[in-house]
């Protein structure tokens, strides 16, 4: 399966969620069945490694995001993934204005809601914030991960 995550900076919270799918997926001796990728909106940070905060963070957990680069959404990106990703209710704005079809949107979904189903709670943008803030978004991204991990061992994806 071909997994997309998305944020507005594509520097901070899709990183994570990135790399935390990839170490999930790898000790679950899955890595090699899936692939997982990020992207966000805003273009500033074009071609950047993750923000070091972020960078950081994903290190505690012992996850390297390091050789991660900035890029944008693309509505390509509807037709190369099965499914999509986002963080918050600004995000999922942003991609539905992107949407050439009903259909497009029928991958896209919060990340959050793999944890409380049909709820949109947001994951917080850490972006200026502290590294509890930082963490707390970690956080909220690895139990939304390992319940993606769940389901893809029972292919209930
Ligand atoms: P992210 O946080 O969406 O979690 O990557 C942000 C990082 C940078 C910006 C916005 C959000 N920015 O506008 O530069």
């Amino acid at each position: 399966m071909n997994i997309l995550f998305i944020c507005l900076g594509n520097i901070c919270r899709s990183p994570m969620a990135e790399g935390a799918m990839k170490k999930i997926l790898e000790n679950m001796h899955m890595a090699d069945n899936h692939f997982v990728d990020s992207c966000g909106f805003e273009s500033y940070h074009l071609g950047e490694a993750p923000y070091k905060m972020a960078q950081q963070t994903a290190w505690k957990h012992n996850i390297d995001i390091s050789q991660q680069r900035q890029r944008l959404f693309s509505q390509t990106d509807f037709d190369k993934f099965d499914r999509i990703f986002i963080m918050d209710s600004n995000n999922y704005r942003l991609v539905n204005l992107q949407k050439r079809t009903e259909s497009d949107m029928l991958k896209v979904d919060y990340l959050y809601n793999m944890v409380k189903p049909k709820q949109n709670i947001s994951i917080p943008d850490p972006w200026g914030g502290t590294y509890q803030d930082f963490e707390h978004a970690f956080d909220m991204i690895w139990n939304a991960c390992h319940k993606i991990g769940e389901k893809l061992m029972i292919n209930s994806m």
